[in-house]
């Protein structure tokens, strides 16, 4: 099969001819039909995980988003059957062994997967896990926010747009930070305003805008100064949030604020629930902008989202 790989840490992504997979033992084989694009997929192929102690197969596929329909069941499966279509995060060790920018993988039957709903085509179903989840297990941990003002910062990109409709329909009044260009759309989401980051400081505008501070950060973007500079815009009681590890949390818990280094918790039924939530219309899929398996490594390190909020999603078979 086809496949975008990398031949080792230092290696540039490359399509490269792999053997198929075979559906073992309590596996499904699925033929993957759409494959959403995230930053940690060049984050893998980087190493940045390996320094994190995880453990890697070479060529080590890339992508662990994906949909498709299940190709071939092996024994003992009693989940999914030939024909379903299915969709999941595979972000399983060693890394590199279930990527999905590939036409087929195979993957234990109780890995991160759950059935297309009826209505939902493959290509928004292959956006959703790694951005959406995130969003969805972030707004789940907070809880109801009735009135509480919270600040999503990146909050233009895959994870962003999801979380600002969640919070906002949670009760949130919603600040983001975002290049004005995805603003419009920021605003449909609910957010009640956004800070342009290349016109204003960020921190100083928010705290003339609040002036008693804010109650929850919610950073998808900022290395640990920046992170920390916008956690002094937090209210005593409030909490600091940070999904790429930026928060000091014992220095926070000084001044009273809970940090959390978040780290997602995917399960099948998350996923379900989310797939739930945008088939319904609760909550907004993001435009899908579809790329053929030979256009990805010219385009990966680009943002997973443009400024029409259009996530990238690769088709292998196209
Ligand atoms: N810990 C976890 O479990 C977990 C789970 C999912 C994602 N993540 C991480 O969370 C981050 C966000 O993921 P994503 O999928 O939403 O990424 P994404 O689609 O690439 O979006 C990131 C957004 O942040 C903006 N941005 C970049 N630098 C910024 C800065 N200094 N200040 C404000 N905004 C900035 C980008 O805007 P521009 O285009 O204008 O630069 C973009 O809109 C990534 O680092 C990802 O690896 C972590």
């Amino acid at each position: 099969m086809r496949a975008v790989a990398v031949a080792n840490y230092s290696a540039q992504p490359t399509i490269m001819e792999l053997p198929d997979p075979r559906a073992g033992h309590g596996e499904v084989l699925v033929g993957i039909r759409a494959a959403g694009v995230n930053p940690i997929d060049l984050s893998i192929a980087n190493g940045e995980w390996a320094a994190r102690g995880a453990d890697a197969r070479f060529p080590l596929i890339m992508g662990i988003d994906m949909a498709g329909v299940v190709e071939a069941a092996g024994e003992h499966v009693t989940r999914f059957a030939p024909g379903d279509a299915v969709f999941g995060q595979l972000f399983l060790p060693p890394l590199g062994s279930t990527g999905t920018y590939a036409e087929q993988v195979a993957v234990p039957e109780e890995a991160n997967l759950a059935r297309v709903p009826p209505g939902m085509d493959l290509e928004t179903a292959a956006a959703l896990p790694t951005a959406g989840g995130t969003a969805l297990n972030i707004a789940d941990g907070l809880g109801p926010l009735p009135g509480e003002t919270v600040l999503v910062v990146g909050a233009a990109g895959g994870v962003g747009s999801f979380l600002t409709q969640l919070l906002a329909a949670s009760g949130a009044r919603v600040l983001t930070v975002a290049r004005a260009d995805a603003a419009d759309r920021l605003r449909a989401y609910g957010a009640a305003e956004n800070f342009d980051r290349a016109a204003v400081s960020v921190p100083d505008a928010v705290g003339a805008a609040c002036p008693d501070g804010i109650g929850v950060l919610v950073d998808l973007a900022s290395e640990a100064p920046a992170f920390a500079e916008l956690a002094t815009l937090v209210r005593v009681g409030g909490t600091a949030l940070s999904t790429r590890y930026a928060a000091d949390v014992d220095d926070l818990a000084e001044y009273g604020i809970s940090g959390i280094n978040f780290r997602v918790n995917m399960t099948p039924d998350l996923l379900a629930r989310l797939a739930d939530a945008v088939v319904t219309g609760q909550v907004a899929g993001p435009p899908i902008r579809t790329v053929r398996l030979d256009d990805v490594p010219s385009l990966l390190g680009r943002p997973s989202v443009g400024a029409a909020g259009d996530k990238i999603v690769v088709l292998p078979g196209g």
